[in-house]
């Protein structure tokens, strides 16, 4: 049974998150190319729920900004004091109003949660006709998790905490996720009748089970059989953990998709990137961002590329790339620096010490060793020797810099911007191009060399240079 639109998922991330020991907010930890709480929101925005809303207090400046920028869709609401979940709950149904229909309640530091487990506990719910359902698991170490109480015929009773649990129920290792499907309206008006009467002194949601039972409601469990996925992060241990899982998963689906991953424990790929298949990841290898490898595509070792397009059987190894786009075929490194607005076309080759930005390269053209290329164009099939600059900011302003097809650039040239070299030009070794060479010249921009007749047995005698000259002298 596929589970229908809810009326709206809540979102808990008022809380302190003391425990990461950080100015930021615990939800906005980054793993694998989101935030803590952007991993709950994109599961949960698989449910396309009417409303989404996120329960912010803490450091709440952060979140907003946060959401503003990255989930636009999701209506922030104020919990100025954490009076506990409920509370919680409760000011958003006092802020936004009534949300007849069913209501999904999550906490926010949760990022392993998947679309998936929540579409199990919306059907669950629906299907069993519940006021509530819970999204229970059973846990080896079950201790400061709320224990999920059960009736002789198997149906929830109730939830205690913790801290309120008898040494009976702390034998219970079924625990309360944190995540729930509620009837809207069963839900505000179980809300009103929680009170503060346990051990933290708070409005625990939890409390909404046992008051519904009490009412006569139904009220039943979702028992999700991946613990793992269900873990919360209150720590910056629990955080490597949980961002290790989430890239296993990541890197599971591309492999299952045709895409040879070498090496997993070293291989890090942000949710967002896309490898098509016969893809290679080699060992030591950072994808982030918007990141997308076409077939065939070669990455690693050792690469780190952010938001940066490998076109079909192109080779990058050893290289850091921001932003750039790589061709088709072309070679990035080793040891390639690729900034953004790099723009490569099919055969490039940007070989060892080279870094570019701004830089639109033409189909085969070759950039081999020890090069900067700025803010420049070089067209289709030329080639720039070894140890050239492209000398693109004069102190005040950055200077573009042309360069047509087919041309050869002499090695350690300085390509002085604004500068256009024309079509199947020449320049010669060492050239200093601060003047346009028309097409198909060659530009000798350099002192003329001058020789000093046995200058080194003169000035230097008693060297062995002076001796290697003497010999050769006498050899003549
Ligand atoms: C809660 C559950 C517990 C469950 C556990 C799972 C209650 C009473 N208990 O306990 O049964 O096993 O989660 O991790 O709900 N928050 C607010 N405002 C508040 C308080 C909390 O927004 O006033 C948010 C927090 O930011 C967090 C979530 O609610 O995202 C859970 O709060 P937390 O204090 O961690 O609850 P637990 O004690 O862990
Ligand atoms: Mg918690």
């Amino acid at each position: 049974m596929s589970a229908s639109r809810p009326a709206a998922v809540i979102v808990l991330a008022a809380g302190e998150g003391t425990r990461m020991k950080s100015r930021t907010s615990k939800i906005l930890h980054e793993l694998c190319g989101r935030s803590m709480v952007g991993h709950v929101l994109a599961a949960a925005a698989e449910l396309e729920p009417r409303r989404l809303i996120v329960v912010v207090g803490h450091l709440r400046e952060q979140v907003v900004e946060h959401l503003k920028e990255t989930a636009p869709e999701a209506v922030p609401v104020v919990q100025d004091q954490q009076n506990g979940t409920g509370h919680a709950v409760r000011m958003v149904l006092e802020q936004v109003g009534s949300l007849p229909g069913t209501v999904i309640v999550t906490n926010g530091d949760h990022p392993l949660l998947t679309g998936a487990t929540l579409r199990e506990l919306v059907s669950t719910h629906e299907r069993e006709g519940n006021a509530a359902t819970v999204l229970s698991t059973d846990i080896p170490d079950a201790s400061g998790y709320g224990r999920i109480v059960r009736g002789g015929g198997g149906d929830v009773l109730a939830i205690v905490e913790h801290k309120d649990a008898t040494s009976g129920q702390r034998g219970i290792h079924e625990i309360n996720v944190g995540m729930y499907a509620f009837d809207g309206t069963l839900l505000e008006s179980a809300l009103k009748r929680v009170t503060t009467d346990n051990a933290k002194g708070e409005e625990y949601l939890t409390d909404v089970i046992a008051i519904l039972r009490q009412d006569g409601r139904r009220t039943g469990a979702y028992k999700s059989p991946d613990w793992i996925e269900t873990q919360g992060v209150n720590d910056k241990v629990q955080l490597a953990q949980a961002r290790r899982q989430l890239n296993d998963r990541i890197l599971e689906g591309h492999m299952r998709a045709g895409v040879t991953v070498i090496d997993p424990a070293t291989a890090w790929v942000d949710v967002q990137v896309t490898a098509e298949r016969d893809v290679v990841i080699h060992p030591n290898t950072q994808l982030h961002g918007l990141t997308s490898l076409a077939e065939g595509a070669e990455v690693g070792p050792n690469v780190t590329l952010t938001d940066t397009s490998v076109g079909a059987e192109a080779k990058v190894t050893n290289a850091v790339c921001v932003g750039a786009q790589i061709g088709p075929e072309a070679i990035v490194g080793p040891f390639t620096y690729l900034r953004p607005g790099t723009r490569l076309a099919a055969r490039v080759k940007a070989g060892t010490y080279v870094e570019m930005k701004n830089a639109v390269v033409g189909e085969g053209a070759k950039v081999p060793h020890l090069t900067y290329v700025g803010d420049a164009e070089i067209g289709r099939g030329s080639n720039i020797g070894a140890a050239c600059v492209f000398v693109n900011y004069d102190g005040v302003a950055k200077h573009k810099s042309r360069i047509g097809e087919h041309v050869k650039v002499g090695s350690d040239n300085m390509i002085v911007a604004p500068v256009t070299i024309g079509d199947g030009a020449y320049t010669a070794a060492g050239s200093v191009i601060i003047s346009d060479v028309p097409a198909g010249a060659m530009a000798v921009a350099r002192a003329q060399q001058r020789n000093v007749e046995g200058w080194v047995e003169r000035r230097r005698p008693g060297t062995p240079s002076a001796e290697a000259a003497r010999r050769a002298r006498e050899d003549r």
